[in-house]
């Protein structure tokens, strides 16, 4: 694995470096909680011990004596402060509908039930264990299979839910030559970004700051001023850095009102930090999955038949989905498709985005699916996907606007020696270890969000760029700042890019992979208008020049850029905090999505069945490649996150108390350096004049699909296991 930033090729952008990474590494870098307030007092928050029931009673007098103690908040004295949220699947902000200190109901394991404020950390921490909670507590339903729980069709609680379907799948698959049925699952996992949840509240008169690690600054702002009753102009988030997010930070989240309640009662301002143990119940966490894929092919390796069905853990009162049949059925030319996406109510905390949300889950199943099938038909995997590939989606019939997976497979095959694999599973063999080399299509839909920046260029030579978009490790003040460079032909090192504060323009929810598409859109329009005002409107006219021979000191341009799809007032709503993204599959005349080829190669020790994996090859296609070094680190970091998903990451679940027992880092597994050997990113020049001006497409999250399914695959190869039950695991090897 190399160090060098690769260079740029075909349409690719300049692998600058990171604009953060030295703030970074120096410590520079301010993250929320290292924001200076004047005085602060600290929260600690006190969680509930049971999964499901009441409070009976709570006392606070042991609490009330620890020195330093100023307030403590409970149902008792809070429930008519904070205001319901709605979901924001619902029309809302928040990640759960489930506002804690509304009243004495628990709804899950974990809920904050009383928040301790003092002069200290220490002394808040003391009487948050001092704080004695008796609990009614009821028989509290875990997991699928658990009783209690309460199923639902998606389509029965979400009237916009589709179950994509197409053909007659009964029918096809009765008849078809070759056949796969199989049922595969996916574990419950927690983000654990290493920046933990953290909200820092300060009030100055009736106006009210927020420092939180945020993905959603107008989000934030709005959702947080309807649950306090105050106006959105009251509130101003900021998060200039976030040290991790991948979803976990994307929303509305309920420490943040109490946090702001807190420093209002006590009158000054209040820091919380969260225990990383409190991080898995106060945050979301992706959710274990049930699926059953049915696929029917001709003997010589054309689909007929495809049926996904999914079933999703969520919480009792939301009905959070992720529904990846949405893509899943959409991969492969076939002309007979059902799917279903079902919910699993139980007595948890509600789920939320965790980095590829759909697809991660959903593709585990897809692509061990048709590699169970390869194996079935005795054709190569690869092969198989080029007999099915299209450039229609088989389900409305809408053409792909760029797809470039077979180019991915093409390369990524070569790089890794694909041609060197013996097909029979068990053949390949070094000494004690069986090798299985193994391979999945990832892909991810390109979308996009309308957005709003203002971009200034200086006398001086110096350009700004401010927009409430998010640096989320994603790379985005850098690119963002090259999008403007390029376009006004200004050095790279003149520009300043502010982000992550709700005093700028409006930028949308940097989720679903779409910061780069929308904002760089949206920043090359200012750019543009800036050109046009002074009359500079060939691209290697020199607009400094012109600016200064027309005696002005600066020139500043706002701009608010809309993706083609979305409907009118999607600028209104992104600045009232709700982000409208388009694209993917939702585009009514063309679908769009990213793509990728990933190959692992594992061994598996023939007696201890030790699994390790010294290769990844990963080769994507995602239109314009804004910068390559950046780009490769998404990449990189995504196939890493891949293999954890296939082999380390579950949370593991203690069904009789519906209660996480693994809430640490040293028990929630991820891989270190050792897991990781040879690791090769190869990104493919694309060219896609429709996805949007910029030809851009996300790439956040489409490192990490796929790539359990490569690993499975590989393991499958390998050992003649099939194993459809992530993590894959020593013991089921061995089994
Ligand atoms: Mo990402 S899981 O869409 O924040």
């Amino acid at each position: 694995m190399s160090v060098e930033a690769p260079a740029a090729t075909g349409n690719m952008g300049e692998p600058h470096p990171r604009f953060d990474a030295r703030l970074k590494v120096t410590g520079g870098a301010r993250y929320a909680s290292d924001m200076p307030v004047d005085n602060p007092a600290y929260a600690y928050l006190v969680t509930s011990a049971i999964a499901r029931g009441r409070i009976v009673s709570i006392n606070l007098g042991e609490a009330q004596n620890v020195p330093g103690v100023l307030h403590i908040m409970t149902h008792e004295n809070t429930s008519k402060d904070v205001k319901d949220s709605k979901l924001f699947s619902d029309g809302g902000f928040s990640g759960t509908s489930i506002i804690p200190l509304q009243s004495d109901k628990v709804w899950h394991d974990g809920q904050i039930v009383a928040v301790v404020v003092a002069e200290t950390y220490e002394a808040a921490r003391e009487a948050g264990y001092r704080v004695k909670i008796e609990y009614e507590a009821e028989q509290p339903s875990a997991t699928f299979e658990s009783n209690g729980v309460q199923v639902q069709a998606a389509a029965d609680v979400k009237k916009t839910h589709e179950d994509p379907k197409v053909g007659d799948f009964d029918g096809a698959f009765a008849s078809a030559e070759v056949k796969v049925d199989a049922t595969y699952f996916t574990p419950t996992q927690h983000h654990n970004p290493i920046e933990l949840f953290t909200t820092t509240c300060a009030w100055a008169g009736d106006k009210l700051t927020v420092y939180e690690p945020s993905q959603t600054m107008y989000g934030m702002k709005n959702g947080i001023a309807s649950q306090l009753g105050i106006e959105p102009e009251q509130v101003r988030v900021v998060s200039n850095f976030v040290g991790g997010a991948f979803g976990s930070k994307g929303s509305l989240t309920p420490r943040t009102a109490l946090t702001a309640i807190a420093a209002r009662r006590v009158g000054r301002p209040v820091k919380l930090v969260a225990t990383r143990q409190q991080g898995f119940t106060i945050a979301t966490y992706r959710a274990e999955t049930k699926q059953r894929v049915r696929l029917g092919a001709s003997r010589d390796g054309k689909l007929t038949a495809l049926s996904h069905e999914g079933w999703e853990v969520t919480s009792r009162p939301d009905n959070y989905m992720v529904a990846g049949t949405d893509a899943t059925t959409r991969m492969y030319d076939v002309a007979n498709v059902q799917s279903k996406v079902s919910i699993v109510h139980a007595d948890r905390n509600t789920p939320g985005f965790m980095r590829s949300p759909p697809e991660l889950p959903y593709m585990f199943g897809l692509e061990s699916a048709i590699d169970e099938l390869a194996y079935a038909l005795d054709i190569d995997p690869i092969e198989l996907r080029r007999k099915n590939d299209t450039m229609k989606e088989p389900i409305k019939g809408l053409p792909y606007t760029s797809r470039s997976v077979m180019q991915c497979f093409d390369e990524g095959a070569k790089s890794f020696g694909w041609s060197k694999r013996e097909p029979k599973p068990g053949s390949m063999r070094d000494g004690d270890w069986l090798v299985g080399l193994g391979c999945a299509m990832s892909c991810y839909p390109t979308q996009m969000a309308p957005s709003s920046a203002r971009v200034r260029l200086s006398q001086n030579g110096e350009l700004r760029v401010e927009t409430a978009s998010h640096e989320i490790g994603n790379g985005a003040y850098t690119v963002i700042g090259q999008i403007a460079a390029e376009r006004l032909g200004v050095p790279y090192e003149k520009v300043s890019v502010v982000l992550g504060d709700s005093d700028y323009p409006a930028a949308p929810v940097s989720g679903g992979s779409i910061t780069t598409a929308s904002v760089c859109n949206c920043v090359a329009e200012a750019c543009d208008a800036i050109r046009a005002e002074l009359g500079i409107n060939d691209p290697k006219g020199d607009v400094l020049a012109a600016l200064k021979s027309r005696g002005r000191g600066a020139i500043e341009r706002y701009a608010e850029w809309t993706p083609k799809g979305v409907p009118d007032g999607a600028l209104a709503k992104l600045y009232s905090g709700q982000a409208m993204p388009t694209g993917g599959t939702k585009d009514k005349e063309r679908i769009m999505f990213a793509f990728g080829a990933e190959f692992i190669e594992v061994r598996v020790h023939q007696r201890t069945r030790e699994i390790r994996v010294p290769r990844i090859v990963g080769a994507f296609a995602a239109g314009r490649i804004v910068n390559p070094r950046t780009a490769r680190s998404q990449l990189m970091g995504g196939l890493i996150w891949g293999v954890s998903s296939a082999l380390h990451e579950a949370t593991e679940i203690d069904k009789r108390a519906a209660r996480y027992v693994n809430k640490d880092l040293a028990e929630y597994l991820v891989p270190v350096n050792a897991d990781i050997d040879q690791l090769e990113v190869f990104m493919i020049p694309e060219e896609d004049h429709e996805v949007n001006p910029l030809g851009i497409k996300g790439i956040g999250e489409l490192g990490n699909v796929g790539t359990n399914a490569a690993v499975a695959n590989a393991v499958y190869h390998a050992t003649g296991k099939r194993i459809r039950d992530l993590p894959i695991r020593l013991e089921t090897l061995l089994a």
